[in-house]
């Protein structure tokens, strides 16, 4: 979705802003533009496209002189991607700019208003009311317009507003969507994450809704819609610039896709403590843990799937009632929720628009929340009463893996927990589990290790023009991800089905050479699915199974077989999935797609 960089200090600003851009690429866009404030004048350039557009057309920022200035990564919401819609967005005279992640909602209605004052607008977008009604309230004092303005505009959003007269700040200002602001040495950054600013500065603060940055060379004054002051401690954060950059990979999903074996180490190892699970954060005690009545999982995306499969998990080890939802359903099924629920909100970036609302409805429904986020002081970990961190560091690829990968351990950690507090899982079990949680690092890392074996069978099916993924129970939770990474990064069409529901419809679209991906790592499901590969077999079918080493009618049965190392089977997500993303990887290689940006997609939905 759209990003936000801001600068103001004593550099060139346009370079530096381009270059947060260019970090900020990763959520997804269509379009760019910078404006930079000089000489009392603001001048805007945007292309449509990639940035290197704006690059090319601003000679790397050089030919934008000023030292302040806001930028913006554009993914389309209202009109088309074109250079008018792309932001910043101006007032008539071109003195004031505004650039705007989120969605202006009443915009139509504040459209029209503004129409019979005899304002006219130029783009199609929701922003552009925005730089219209500021001119309208704006006398000369910055902080009061924005106050107005705010006052008026409905919807979730984060601004970047620049005023032609007002050399000495750019102003941020944010409501349900994401903004930092980066305290540098005489220089101040605002940006919708902190990668943007990292190769700068690692001291962040975060502001709150609706409250007004000003920030200016010697830092930032936050204060309120009352021009009240508000003081936020400054943070320091802990990524590193390095963990952002492809060091060498080809693309960021490869370099993320090697990094499993640490991140699941890392989000392990905090949370184990002489042979026992300890989860500080969530500060619930033994007693009232075993008392939860039902936990809620609910998400959007691969992080929707890692739901899926701790549900599997909790039932079986818990013994607990679970339910598993997709936040964008969620929020309107109106769910029977009361305040022994625990809901499990997971979000890689913290900033997912429908998961927020699903977090707001649960804690309004007087439920506890837990949010299992991998950034730092997004909202969602503002938001909910407790917060376990994914080590999973940043995550640039829009197509999840490590994130992915990291959530699983937080759910298996949160799922021992449970399962011991209510009695059922102590003494050998219990070690059994804590031996075979130590050793996945080490399994991924032999599963990657084979990777040249995946990319062989890939270079088989790239021009593939369906594949199915099918399994049963946690199976089925690892093939819908498997389809999504398939389908979102090569754009071939790929479902993913409960393998038993497979002649309840699906078999009808097989045809000779069809790709049909089975996994099979539940030792009670394996002879179904071996039924199933037959039936498919039967139909034409080309079969990849990804079973458990020794599984041998299974991986007879295949046409080809990826063996995974024996682990608990209520593990194996976390060894099976990684054959898949590498399978979706190198497909979408072998047919030249965009592996990192996939067409339409963004890393970070803001909106509904
Ligand atoms: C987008 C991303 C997915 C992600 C989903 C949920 O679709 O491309 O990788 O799983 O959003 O995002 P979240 O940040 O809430 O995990």
């Amino acid at each position: 979705m759209c990003g936000i960089v801001g600068y103001i200090g004593k550099r060139q600003a346009a370079p530096v802003i381009l270059d947060g851009l260019e970090r900020l690429e990763y959520r997804g866009y269509d379009s760019a533009g910078i404006a930079v404030q000089h000489e009392g004048a603001i001048q805007v350039a945007k292309a449509t496209g990639r940035l290197e557009a704006l690059y090319h057309l601003t000679r790397g920022g050089t030919t934008l002189l000023g030292t302040s200035g806001i930028g913006h990564t554009r993914w389309a919401t209202h009109g088309v991607p074109n250079d008018v819609n792309a932001h910043p967005h101006t007032n008539e005279h071109g003195t004031i700019a505004v650039v705007q992640n989120g969605i202006i909602e009443n915009y139509i209605a504040l459209r029209e208003r503004l129409k019979s004052k005899g304002y006219t607008f130029v783009s199609e977008t929701d922003t552009e009311v925005v730089a219209h009604l500021l001119d309208y309230y704006y006398q000369g004092d910055a902080r009061k317009a924005i106050i107005q303005v705010l006052q008026h505009i409905e919807g979730s959003y984060a601004l970047g507003i620049q005023f032609a007269d007002q050399p000495e700040a750019i102003f941020g200002v944010r409501k349900g969507c994401p903004l930092i602001i980066g305290l540098g040495d005489g220089e101040t950054f605002m940006a919708s994450d902190v990668t943007a600013v990292l190769k700068h500065t690692r001291r962040v603060m975060y502001p709150g809704e609706l409250e007004i940055a000003e920030l200016g060379t010697e830092g930032v004054q936050l204060f309120t819609t009352d021009e009240e002051p508000v003081t936020r401690e400054v943070s320091e954060v802990a990524w590193d610039i390095s963990a952002a950059e492809k060091g060498g990979y080809e693309h960021f999903m490869l370099k993320e896709m090697m990094e499993q074996p640490k991140v699941v180490r890392d989000t392990l190892s905090p949370h184990i403590r002489d042979g026992r699970i300890e989860i500080e954060e969530l500060k619930i005690s033994d007693e009232d843990l075993a008392r939860v009545n039902r936990v809620f999982f609910v998400a959007c995306g691969s992080a929707y799937h890692t739901g899926v499969t701790a549900k599997y998990i909790f039932e079986s080890l818990a013994r607990l009632r679970v339910e598993t939802d997709l936040a964008s359903e969620f929020i309107y099924r109106d769910p029977l929720l009361d305040k022994d629920d625990l809901v499990v909100v997971i979000s890689q970036s913290g900033e997912t628009a429908d998961t927020k609302e699903a977090l707001k409805m649960a804690r309004e429904a007087g439920c506890r929340v837990l949010a299992i986020v991998n950034v730092v002081g997004s909202s969602i970990a503002r938001e909910a009463d407790f917060v376990m961190y994914t080590m999973a560091g940043p995550e640039i690829a829009v197509a999840t893996t490590k994130a992915y990968s990291a959530q699983l351990i937080d759910l298996y950690l949160l799922a021992m927990k449970f399962a011991s507090a209510r009695g059922y899982l102590h003494g050998r079990k219990l070690k059994s589990m804590m031996e075979d949680l130590a050793k996945l690092p080490e399994q991924i890392e032999l599963m990657l290790n084979s990777r040249e074996k995946i990319q062989r069978i890939a270079n088989r099916f790239i021009a593939a023009r369906d594949v199915f993924f099918i399994g049963r129970g946690i199976d089925y939770a690892i093939s819908l991800e498997g389809s999504l990474k398939l389908k979102e990064i090569s754009y071939i069409h790929s479902e993913a089905y409960a393998a038993g529901e497979l002649k309840h419809g699906t078999i009808a679209l097989l045809e000779e050479g069809s790709l049909v991906a089975a996994v099979s790592t539940q030792p009670s499901l394996h002879a179904k699915l071996l039924s199933n590969i037959k039936e498919v077999k039967a139909r034409g079918a080309v079969v990849l199974g990804v079973t458990t080493m020794g599984n041998r009618e299974i991986e007879q049965e295949s046409d080809f077989c990826v063996t995974l190392p024996e682990t608990n089977p209520l593990f194996a997500n976390s060894l099976a999935i990684i054959p898949l993303q590498m399978l979706a990887y190198y497909i979408a290689v072998g047919r030249g797609c965009d592996v990192d940006k996939p067409r339409n997609l963004a890393k970070s939905v803001t909106v509904e």
